[in-house]
């Protein structure tokens, strides 16, 4: 069909859509607020300001910014974080901690089309505010498996990878790198998964001229996998950052372990995150064949709330994506089926007896229950099949004998059976009959 279609990266939601993204927002919502975080909302339009620097380059070369019509430099949100931030920042006096907040959201970044990344999509952003020990990131490591299997999807489907911004410095400096030069390895070490160890390390050489004996220290921390790896590669190191760090690890695995959870999180130092303002524990979720972009990503970020003008604060949040996550549950075939089915379908014998049945319709409805009629006058067997087709569970039949008789007849569509009721019995008539008594 000619004419208009929706920009690249933006998607239309059919209702069929519409209820794939309802069911994946219901999950989301439902396991945050048995986790106790509280539900937030934001514009959607931002000074351009709020984004410039502190998310990182990427995001800010993907940014959907335009000068308003007075002149001011705004953008369309690209992530919640800031913005959050900013919120909480101004009110942190008067908030109970922990500040336990989540949201779900629509973002823009004009990213380049591929699989799994639009450039409109949603995030689930859950964060904890006022929380400077590990407890926050096992409460939201917890939750962000949660919101995952909350679907059906099992350790075999997803994991956790976990990693440690702190940790990186630490080592690094233990190395003998300043900070400018662990910064810059840390860039490369973000793009380490797409360049392979050749392309890293003339990455490496290009920004950082490191000997080659510390490069290669630095791709087997890069490496590593598991916590006693971790403990073996840090062992050398009698540092008490370091030895603190570790007791950190230690903590957020076993209450993790404890929750049951421990076989969906694996260390994994190759995870740094692209974005600027991490400070801390950083992870990632994954599906476990690798067919797909990252699920969901966050971490600690310490320093960001006091950049934009708020108390000192410290904070840990995470934000999962709808489109990764559609795309996981359609291939393991968690879906649900798309259900229109009415629990009613009023079968109207003419224009006299469609005032009895409107009564009836409005009460059923007010009462909760899906009720469809014909708008226009049909024969009785047309819309008995209008009825089956649309999977109506009962018919109610407004036939003027019935009405001359003060009754409706209700016929169960599934086993075919009928019975009449009293006109003044019509609900309570059809809760019992779909209740099954
Ligand atoms: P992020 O890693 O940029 O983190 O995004 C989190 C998730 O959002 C990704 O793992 C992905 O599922 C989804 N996502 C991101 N960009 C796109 C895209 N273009 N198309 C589809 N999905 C996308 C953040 O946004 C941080 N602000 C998360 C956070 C919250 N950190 C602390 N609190």
């Amino acid at each position: 069909m000619a004419g208009f279609q929706s920009l690249p990266g933006f998607r239309d939601f059919y209702p069929e859509d519409f209820s794939r993204r309802q069911h994946i927002f219901r999950v989301w919502r439902q396991n945050a607020s048995a986790f106790g975080f509280q539900e937030y909302d934001a514009p959607v339009l931002e000074p351009l300001e709020l984004y410039k620097t502190k998310s990182g380059d990427e995001i800010e070369a993907q940014l959907f910014s335009f000068k308003d019509k007075g002149d001011r430099e705004v953008s369309l949100r690209p992530e919640m974080t800031p913005t959050v931030c900013r919120m909480v920042g101004a009110k942190a006096g008067a908030l109970k901690r922990p500040i336990k907040w989540f949201s779900i959201a629509e973002f823009y970044r004009y990213e380049r089309a591929q699989k799994g990344r639009l450039r409109a999509f949603h995030q689930f952003n859950a964060d904890i505010f006022g929380e400077a020990g590990s407890e926050a990131e096992i409460e939201l490591i917890a939750l962000l498996i949660q919101c995952l299997a909350g679907f059906g999807l099992t350790k075999d489907d997803f994991y956790v990878r976990l990693s440690d911004r702190d940790l990186w410095f630490f080592y690094l400096e233990a190395l003998g790198f300043n900070d400018a030069q662990s910064r810059a390895l840390l860039t490369a070490i973000d793009r380490y998964e797409k360049m392979g160890d050749d392309a890293f390390k003339s990455y490496t050489e290009a920004h950082g001229d490191l000997p080659v004996d510390q490069k290669d220290k630095v791709l087997a921390f890069l490496k590593v996998k598991g916590l006693a790896e971790l403990e073996a590669a840090l062992a050398a190191f009698s540092s008490d950052k370091i030895a603190a760090r570790l007791n950190d690890w230690r903590k957020v695995l076993a209450g993790l372990a404890a929750m049951g959870l421990g076989d969906f999180v694996s260390v994994d130092l190759a995870v740094v995150r692209g974005l600027a303002y991490y400070t801390g524990f950083v992870f990632e979720a994954f599906d476990r064949k690798g067919d797909l972009r990252a699920l969901a990503g966050g971490g600690r970020y310490n320093d960001l709330v006091k950049k934009l003008g708020g108390p000192d604060l410290p904070a840990v949040g995470f934000a999962i994506g709808d489109v990764t996550t559609g795309l996981l549950l359609e291939q393991r075939g968690l879906t649900p089926a798309y259900v229109t089915a009415p629990d009613v379908y009023a079968v109207i014998g003419g224009e006299a007896e469609r005032k009895a049945a409107f009564a009836d319709i409005h009460a059923l409805r007010a009462a909760g229950f899906k009720v469809e009629y014909p708008f226009k006058e049909l024969a009785f067997g047309k819309q008995f099949k209008v009825a089956s087709e649309s999977a109506a569970k009962l018919a109610l039949i407004y036939g003027g004998d019935e009405l001359a008789k003060g009754v409706v007849k209700i016929r169960n569509l599934t086993d075919r059976t009928e019975h009449e009721v009293p006109r003044d019995q019509v609900v309570a008539a059809v809760r019992d009959t779909l209740s099954g008594d």
